[in-house]
Parts: C-alpha cells; sequence; structure tokens
C-alpha cells in the first residue's frame, strides 16, 4: 500500500494511507447526503467546520481519558487518526425524542426521555442501516457482549461531556451517532467524527421555535435553508467554549 492512495470513500470523508501504517489520514468533505444517500448536496464549508469541531471534541475526550482515533489536524479539512477496524454497529445516544424516535414509536417531538437511551443499527447502508437487538449483534457477529458493554459505557459517558458541553455552548444535545473501531491491539477507540452531522443540536436561545432552534444536519433534511450559517454557528460556539475552559 503506497503512502496517500485513497483507501475509502465514504459519504462524508475520504480516508487516505500515510507513510506510517497504523496512521490514517480522513478528509473531510463538503458533501452531505441524507436518508441513506437518496438526498444529496453540498454544505459549503462543511468540511472544514465539522473536522474542527471532531478535533475540539476529540481533544477533550481524550482529556477526560477517553480513548479515540485522533492524533492530530495536518489542515483544517484533515484528521490524522489511528488505523482501526470499524465495528459495524452505529450507535445513538438519545436524550431528547425526534427523528426516527418519533417516527417509530409515535413520541413526540422533543420529549424529555427520563434516561438516555441508547440504541444500534447495523452499519449496512445495502439494507437501510436497520435497528439492532444485542441478540442479533451476536447472532451476526458483530461485536461480543463484552463489546457492547463497554462501548454502551463509553457512549454514555460522552453523553454526559457532551451534554455538558453543549449547554456551555447554549446548545441543547438531542441526540448523536458514534462510531468505534478496534486498534492492533483489540483496543476500543472512539472513531469517525461528532459533528453537526451527526448530532441533533437546538440552540436553547429559540428552545421554543422548532425552526430556528435547529443547528445540525436537519435544516439539510429537512431543507430548512441557512444550513451553512447553522453548522458556523455551531463552529463559532464550540471554540468560545474550548477557549473558556
Ligand atoms: O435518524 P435518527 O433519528 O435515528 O438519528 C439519530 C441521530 O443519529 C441523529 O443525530 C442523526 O444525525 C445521527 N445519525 C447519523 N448517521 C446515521 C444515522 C443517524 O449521524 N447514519
Amino acid at each position: 500500500m503506497s503512502a496517500h492512495s485513497k483507501l475509502y470513500e465514504g459519504k462524508a470523508k475520504i480516508i487516505y494511507s500515510t507513510e506510517e501504517p497504523e496512521i490514517l489520514l480522513a478528509d473531510f468533505k463538503d458533501d452531505a447526503t441524507a436518508f441513506n444517500a437518496q438526498k444529496r448536496g453540498n454544505i459549503t464549508g462543511k468540511g472544514i467546520i465539522n473536522c474542527i469541531i471532531s478535533c475540539k471534541l476529540f481533544q477533550q475526550l481524550e482529556s477526560l481519558g477517553i480513548k479515540t482515533h485522533y492524533i492530530d489536524s495536518p489542515k483544517p479539512n484533515q484528521m490524522r487518526v489511528k488505523a482501526v477496524k470499524i465495528v459495524p454497529i452505529e450507535i445513538v445516544v438519545r436524550n431528547i425524542a425526534a427523528g426516527s424516535l418519533c417516527q417509530q414509536t409515535g413520541l413526540p417531538l422533543g420529549t424529555e426521555l427520563k434516561q438516555p437511551l441508547v440504541e444500534f443499527y447495523y452499519k449496512n447502508d445495502q439494507l437501510g442501516d436497520p435497528l439492532l437487538t444485542r441478540d442479533r449483534i451476536r447472532l451476526l457477529e458483530l461485536a461480543t457482549p463484552e463489546q457492547v458493554d463497554e462501548i454502551t459505557h463509553l457512549a454514555l459517558q460522552i453523553n454526559n461531556f457532551l451534554i455538558d458541553f453543549f449547554q456551555r455552548c447554549g446548545i441543547t444535545l438531542v441526540d448523536f451517532k458514534l462510531e468505534f473501531g478496534l486498534d492492533s491491539q483489540q483496543q476500543i477507540l472512539l472513531a469517525d467524527e461528532i459533528s453537526p452531522d451527526t448530532c441533533r443540536l437546538w440552540d436553547i436561545s429559540a428552545a421554543n421555535d422548532p425552526d430556528r432552534r435547529v443547528l445540525d444536519k436537519d435544516r439539510f433534511r429537512r431543507d430548512m435553508g441557512n444550513v451553512e450559517n447553522a453548522y458556523q454557528e455551531v463552529l463559532n460556539r464550540v471554540l468560545k467554549a474550548v477557549e473558556n475552559n
């Protein structure tokens, strides 16, 4: 494998090899997709914004002892990461009902959940990322029960940090998606990204306005307009919160 050859192109990132076999380069794209890539578009500046936000959040999580794939950021839209084998499970943590939870359970949008809900989805575009159970994870051998326990514990720890961090940004963390990977020592590392693409973020100052409060990819999914402004607003607040830390 030669350095800087393209290893994988996903919906939001391209992964390149580097001179070092254990290190990869993730290049964040402006391309946006929704509804399992049935809707496609472009959010100007998204690659840079999502990369910077993810780098800042991974740095904060590392300082709390949560291991991530983050190494550093050679360019604003690039993250050097530790090579991992991605566990093909998308972990969604929800604090407030929105999106597919409302569609599938009938809970009204905005219902505060008494405790965080951790869900697992099969990372499989062909199947449309279906909801998994622990037994299905075991059946498909996607992860061991011990790995599922560890990932769940980490996801809840990350949720606690993110709720508090975004609160300091004047933002309510509604829900978000995480991905984990295994390094060469079979250690579980937080991978992928944490950004307005992967979180639902509601502006506290517009809490009662269902349109204005949305500062995340739902603006793109639901053609709400002002997508770039919302992403930029999240970045500005994240940078301020990190500065004031
Ligand atoms: O669509 P749903 O309500 O299940 O999404 C829950 C959360 O997970 C949202 O914050 C959404 O942005 C995120 N998500 C994601 N990638 C997916 C599916 C969901 O980032 N493939």
